[in-house]
């Protein structure tokens, strides 16, 4: 199923007219973020760490030329650039298609090798269950996916050693903790939540003066850590984060839920949150 984005009317109406305008998408995904900003006006430089979506790159390319530039690598690595722009954009986790394709092992619906890597390379599923101890994999699956008897769970999972989405999946004893074991999983693969606080420790730099930027998040850890960041950024004065003094280097934009039209017609939309800050420096 191609990837239907997730509260794109509410990150279009928070930027305002994008004529002219940069946007820094950090989250390519399918292309709909960057195919609305390019729509709007604006030019986008775009990164993914999925070789998957280079279709709809070529497809962007051709038709809107040099207006839009992709990046093929982590978005941590936004901290290389050197140019600003007027907005940055994440729209985290995973795509529809990476769910949909049962080889890449992101889903526990169907059989397939216990991999989720976003980029294909590094240490698979499979793989770091194997490199963990009991009482690291415990922790992951307790912090990223409140399992619980994580440690009973965990040591279950470290004696099977399961290469397969089922192998993993037959484990659990409990059905409410399919999801999150395989959420946590994929979490800690794809090192989620260390790509995430490294890019918003140099999204302030990369911001323009008035910039915004804006992140959808889908679950509650995710949501929290940029909660979090961004009252940092809002609050605390001298945060090494701000590099330069400023009475008030940013203020929070209101977070916003999707309404009752989008969660009827698209059930990722269910648990997103969409937080926002602007620089006043
Ligand atoms: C929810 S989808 C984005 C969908 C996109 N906004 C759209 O409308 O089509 C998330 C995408 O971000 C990518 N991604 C997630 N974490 C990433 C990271 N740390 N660096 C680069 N890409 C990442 C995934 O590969 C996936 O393609």
């Amino acid at each position: 199923m191609k990837h239907i984005p997730v509260l794109l009317d509410a990150v279009l109406h928070e930027l305002g007219d994008l004529t002219g305008k940069t946007v820094l998408d950090a989250t390519f995904g399918a292309g709909g973020y960057t195919r609305a900003f390019l729509d709007a006006g604006a030019s986008v430089v775009a990164f993914d760490r999925d070789p998957g979506v280079l279709d709809d790159v070529q497809d962007i390319l051709q038709k809107y030329g040099d207006r839009f530039h992709f990046i093929a690598k982590p978005f941590s690595k936004m901290a290389e650039l050197t140019e600003q722009f007027d907005a940055i954009v994440f729209d985290l986790g995973i795509s529809s298609m990476q769910i949909d394709i049962p080889e890449r092992g992101f889903s526990f619906r169907a059989d397939a090798p216990l991999d989720m890597r976003m980029s294909g390379t590094g240490v698979s599923a499979a793989d770091l269950i194997n490199q963990l101890s009991d009482t690291e994999l415990a922790q992951i699956l307790r912090e990223y996916g409140d399992v619980s008897k994580s440690v009973v769970l965990a040591r279950a999972i470290k004696a099977a050693k399961p290469k397969t989405t089922f192998e993993l999946r037959d484990l659990i004893y409990n059905p409410r903790d399919i999801a999150p074991v395989f959420q946590a999983l994929r979490i800690a693969v794809n090192d989620e939540m260390g790509e995430i606080k490294r890019a918003l420790s140099v999204m302030p730099n990369l911001l323009k003066p008035n910039g915004k930027c804006l992140v959808v998040t889908f679950h509650s850890i995710e949501d929290r850590i940029v909660k979090n960041i961004f009252r940092e950024l809002t609050t605390v004065p001298g945060n090494p984060l701000i590099p330069v003094a400023a009475p008030v280097p940013f203020k929070l934009i209101r977070a916003v839920t999707p309404d009752a039209n989008e969660l009827e017609n698209n059930s990722r939309a269910r648990s997103a949150h969409m937080r926002g800050i602007q620089k006043s420096y």
